[in-house]
């Protein structure tokens, strides 16, 4: 067990850059499992999700090694289709390996994916799309099981763009008969890079990004190499910490097309934000203003991956903020954790209305899920003494190395061992008595 331990009020300054996108890594690790050859993954972030996928794929019969930010995977051999019931449990986007299970084995034994506990996450889009490319697929409690012999192309429409559904689908349909065209598929980003890397490998996926994606079918894939896209929602982070603290810094290797949903909500702030190719200088004010009204909805609109940082920052700024969230039922669960610091922030339902105080005091929190966490660093960052983070495994999902990056732009940010803590309180109290 871990925590971290925030001296707040430092400004940062200086420079950091991105690591490759946990969003994109996830998908196109489990792609890796149709290429019967070798998959090169360059700019791979080292995150307890990645790890847990590179387990899976292991588990399935994979070959994996990693030199540095480079994954190389041998799935010649696939000697497994069932995944672990424990190993679903800790991650949501496991339920990718159904369509590339299916796609490679002809089965895939999985269950119910778990997960950042945000609200509820069905699977039924993923579920029917799977149904309509041909797969025979039964539910039993948490399991689920799906078998064909091959997979057929078909036109699928989904009611919402969801991510997941949208990779899964182009996962299981890049080796089937056919033509397989999604209606209204999500354009995020790593939905492109993922058509990226599967065309790379062979695949034939066209308008990735657009309102249609439509699939050729192939055979078969063959090897390649590919460099995962910087992550968009690492670079929100940066902002919000550099916002919260008055700061200047230059985020370099951002693709400013991803962040472009993000910041006219940083320039009403009234952070300056000037871009040099791949480089984003954010330059902070004294006190951030508030922002009329934030709505996460799905890309190219506000991320609600960004949400939780920003309701961070806001907490703090000059006047009263109003955010909804669209995407997740229940993402504001951090924020009766930011408010022990002092933030004024109500919650009803998917609505936050954030009065901006003018100083948050260090705590003793809680991460309550991977961005969650992330917001609660934003409030130590910016509050007056000493804060201590506890769960800070959520916070390791998604971030690599997070402290040492903050650190680096002058942050006081420690990751302190629990047993170390547990020693230090013991030596506290001997010494008390
Ligand atoms: C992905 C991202 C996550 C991000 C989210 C939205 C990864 C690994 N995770 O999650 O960080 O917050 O996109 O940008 O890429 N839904 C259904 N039925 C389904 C599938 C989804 O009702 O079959 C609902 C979900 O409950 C949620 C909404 O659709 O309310 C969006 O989910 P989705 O876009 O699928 O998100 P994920 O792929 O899980």
């Amino acid at each position: 067990m871990e925590i971290l331990k925030i001296n707040g009020q430092n400004k940062l300054s200086g420079e950091v850059t991105l690591h490759g996108a946990k969003n994109s890594a996830l998908p196109i690790l489990c792609a890796a499992i149709l290429v019967k050859g070798e998959s090169v993954i360059h700019n791979c972030p080292d995150l307890s999700d990645v790890k847990t996928t590179l387990k899976i794929l292991e588990d399935l019969g994979c070959t994996v090694n990693r030199q540095g930010d480079t994954v190389v995977i041998h799935a010649e051999n696939i000697t497994a289709s069932k995944i672990d019931e424990n190993v679903m449990r800790t991650m949501r986007s496991s339920i990718l390996f159904l369509g590339a299970l299916i796609s490679r084995t002809g089965c895939a034994s999985i269950y119910l994916p778990g997960g950042c506990d945000i609200g509820t996450r069905p699977v039924d889009m993923h579920i029917k799309a799977l149904k309509s490319l041909g797969a025979v697929i039964k539910e039993n409690g948490s399991s689920i099981t799906c078998c064909a012999e091959h997979l057929t192309g078909a036109k699928i429409i989904l009611p919402f763009a969801s991510v997941g559904a949208t990779e899964n689908i182009m996962i299981a349909a890049a080796i089937s008969k056919g033509r397989t065209t999604i209606i209204n598929p999500a354009r995020e980003p790593e939905i492109c890079d993922l058509a990226e890397f599967l065309n790379k490998c062979g695949a034939r996926i066209y308008g990735a990004g657009e309102s249609t994606i439509e699939i050729e079918g192939v055979e078969s894939l063959h090897s390649c190499e590919h460099k995962i896209i910087p992550d968009r929602i690492l670079a929100s982070t940066y902002m919000c910490a550099c916002a919260v603290t008055g700061g200047e810094i230059v985020i370099n290797d951002v693709r400013p097309t991803h962040l472009s949903p993000v910041f006219p909500v940083f320039n009403e702030m009234g952070c300056r934000l000037y871009l040099d190719r791949n480089s984003l200088r954010i330059s902070a004010p004294k006190r951030l203003r508030r922002v009329k009204m934030i709505k996460t909805m799905p890309f190219p609109a506000f991320p609600t991956d960004s949400q939780s940082p920003v309701t961070a920052a806001l907490s703090v700024a000059k006047g009263t903020s109003v955010i909804k969230e669209n995407i997740f039922k229940n993402r504001f669960r951090f924020v009766s954790q930011l408010n022990r610091f002092g933030a004024d922030i109500a919650v009803d339902e998917q609505m936050a209305v954030i009065n901006g105080v003018k100083e948050l005091h260090g705590a003793d929190v809680y991460a309550t899920d991977l961005r969650g966490g992330a917001a609660l660093v934003i409030a130590g960052l910016t509050a007056q003494g000493t804060t201590t983070i506890h769960s800070i495994e959520h916070i390791d999902r998604g971030y690599a190395k997070l402290e040492n990056n903050l650190e680096q732009l002058g942050a006081d940010i420690k990751r302190i061992k629990y047993e170390e803590v547990s020693e230090k309180k013991c030596i506290e109290k001997e010494t008390a008595t």
